[in-house]
C-alpha cells in the first residue's frame, strides 16, 4: 500500500543508532564529519538533509523551508554509531589509516572516534579476494552467523539506549553474483543459509539480520545484497524500508549530471571513455577482476537508461562506453577520474568534451551516508516499507520494483525525492508548469 498524502509522521524522538557495515574510508569520514559538525568545527557540505531547501506552493508564495525543518528528521546530536569490520582498529585508527581527513582534525575528534570499536565481522574471503582480517565471527552456518548479528543488533540498541536503528553497507565490494534460485523466497533463502550455500554472500547475511530486526537497510556498494526477491519480501512483511545500490559519487555523479543535459539538447554520442586512478583500499579490492565486474556493471548501466538509444537511434545507437579503474597507491583516497566524451551536433559534426575530476571519494560519499540514514529512518516512521525508489538520487544502480527500469537522470531523481517529501506533508507536487503566472 502506498503511503497516503499528508500522512501522520511519528516524531524523531530519542537516539538513532547508525550501524555501519565496514569501518573504512567512507564510514570513518562520515562519523568523523558528524562529530566535527556537532563540535562546530565544520559545515555539513554536500548533505541535502542538512543544507537543502524545498520550495512549497507557487513561486510567488516565498515558502522555501530547509528540508530538515519541513520533515521531522533525527538531529545530528541524536546519532550514535556502531560498526563491524574484519580489522579490529577503532574508528580513530581506521580514519588515520584511510588518510582522508587531516591528522589535526582527527586529533580533535580522537575521544569519540576511539570509543567506536568494530564488532566482529561476518566475512568470507571467497567474496572479497584481496582482503583478510582477524576480527571475524565463527559460526556453524550462515543462519547461525545471521542470528549472532541479530543478537548484537539488539544488544547495541539496549546498551546505547537507542530508540531506532538503521544499517548502511559501507564495506568492500563483493565478487559479482548472479541472482540464484535460492534468492527467490524467504524459505529457500533461509534453507540456503543453513546449507552454507555459496549464493548467500556476507552482505546478504547482514541485510537479513537487519530486516529480521526491523532495521532499515541501505546498500552503498554494487553487491546484489538486498536486491533479491526473498529479502524485498522480508522487508515488506516486516515493514522495513530498504534501498541501494552503490553510492553515486565521482565519475558516475558527473555522468548523470552531464548526460541528461546533452540529451536535452538532442546532441548525439559516439562514445564515452572513463578511466580512474585510485589508491585506497577500495581501489585495491576493485583491482580484483571479480569485484571489479560488480562495480563495472553498476557504472555501465547509467548511460543506456538516460540516453534511451531505442527511442533516439540517430543519436545514441551503438555508442561505445568504457569504464576502467586502475589501482595506483600513491593517490590514496584522492581519485583522479578522466572522461573523454565524443559527441556530435548539427549535421553530424563531431566535438569532444574532456573532464578531469580530481575528486575525493569519501568526501563525496560521507554526506550520502548521513542523508540515507536520516531519510530511511524518516521512511520507517512514516510507515513506508520495501524498496524506496525516491532515494535513487543517491545511487549508481537504483533499486526499483521488478520490471521497472531505474531513473538515472539526477534531476528527475531529485524531483522525485522532493515530491515524495511534499506528498508526505500534504503539499502540492511541483510540476513546473507555471502557466498560471501569465493568466
Ligand atoms: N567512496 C565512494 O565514493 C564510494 C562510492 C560508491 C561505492 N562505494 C563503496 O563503498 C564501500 C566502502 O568504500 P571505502 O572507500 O570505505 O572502502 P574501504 O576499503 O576503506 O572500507 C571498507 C571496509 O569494509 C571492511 N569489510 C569488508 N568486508 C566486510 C564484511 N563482510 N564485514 C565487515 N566489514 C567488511 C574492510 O575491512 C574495510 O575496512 C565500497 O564497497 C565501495 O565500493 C564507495
Amino acid at each position: 500500500m502506498p503511503v497516503e498524502r499528508g500522512t501522520e509522521i511519528a516524531p524523531a524522538k530519542g537516539k538513532l543508532g547508525v550501524l555501519l557495515v565496514g569501518l573504512g574510508a567512507v564510514s570513518t569520514t562520515f562519523i568523523a564529519g558528524v562529530e566535527a559538525i556537532r563540535k562546530g568545527l565544520a559545515e555539513p557540505i554536500g548533505s541535502l538533509t542538512q543544507m537543502g531547501t524545498i520550495r512549497l506552493g507557487k513561486r510567488t508564495e516565498n515558502r522555501v523551508p530547509k528540508i530538515k525543518d519541513f520533515v521531522p528528521l533525527a538531529s545530528l546530536d541524536d546519532l550514535v554509531f556502531g560498526a563491524w569490520d574484519i580489522f579490529p582498529d577503532s574508528a580513530y585508527e581506521a580514519a588515520l589509516h584511510a588518510g582522508v581527513l587531516e591528522k589535526e582534525l582527527l586529533a580533535q575528534l580522537k575521544a569519540p572516534l576511539q570509543r567506536i570499536k568494530p564488532m566482529k565481522a561476518v566475512f568470507d574471503q571467497a567474496y572479497v579476494k584481496r582482503l583478510s582480517g582477524t576480527n571475524v565471527k565463527e559460526g556453524n552456518n550462515k543462519l547461525d552467523l545471521a542470528n549472532q548479528l541479530i543478537e548484537e543488533i539488539a544488544e547495541f540498541k539496549r546498551r546505547n539506549r537507542c530508540d531506532r536503528l538503521v544499517m548502511v553497507w559501507a564495506a568492500s565490494t563483493e565478487v559479482f553474483l548472479k541472482p540464484h534460485a535460492t534468492h527467490k523466497t524467504l524459505k529457500s533463502f533461509e534453507q540456503a543459509m543453513r546449507d552454507d550455500h555459496k549464493s548467500i554472500a556476507p552482505s546478504m547475511i547482514y541485510a537479513y539480520a537487519a530486516l529480521k530486526s526491523g532495521v532499515p537497510f541501505a546498500n552503498g556498494a554494487p553487491n546484489l545484497t538486498v536486491d533479491i526477491p526473498a529479502l524485498v519480501q522480508l522487508a515488506e512483511d516486516n515493514n522495513v524500508p530498504v534501498c541501494g545500490k552503490d553510492f553515486k559519487t565521482g565519475q558516475t555523479l558527473m555522468k548523470t549530471i552531464l548526460a541528461p543535459g546533452l540529451k536535452s539538447r538532442m546532441l548525439g554520442l559516439h562514445g564515452w571513455y572513463s578511466t580512474n586512478i585510485l589508491g585506497n583500499r577500495d581501489g585495491e579490492v576493485l583491482d580484483d577482476p571479480e569485484s571489479f565486474k560488480t562495480k563495472e556493471e553498476s557504472k555501465l548501466s547509467v548511460l543506456e537508461y538516460i540516453l534511451q538509444p531505442e527511442v533516439y537511434p540517430q543519436l545514441y545507437k551503438d555508442f561505445s562506453h568504457v569504464v576502467r579503474i586502475n589501482y595506483y597507491p600513491p593517490r590514496g583516497d584522492n581519485k583522479e577520474g578522466w572522461d573523454n566524451i565524443d559527441i556530435f551536433g548539427w549535421l553530424g559534426y563531431p566535438m569532444q568534451i574532456k573532464i578531469d575530476f580530481l575528486c575525493r571519494d569519501s568526501i563525496l560519499a560521507a554526506p550520502i551516508v548521513l542523508d540515507l540514514a536520516l531519510f530511511l529512518d524518516l521512511a520507517q516512521r512514516v510507515g513506508m516499507r520495501g524498496v524506496q525508489e525516491w532515494l535513487s538520487f543517491y545511487f549508481k544502480s537504483p533499486q526499483t520494483a521488478p520490471d521497472l527500469y531505474p531513473e538515472h537522470d539526477i534531476f528527475i531523481q531529485l524531483m522525485k525525492l522532493k515530491n515524495t517529501l511534499r506528498h508526505l506533508r500534504g503539499e502540492d507536487l511541483i510540476t513546473h508548469l507555471g502557466l498560471e503566472y501569465y493568466d
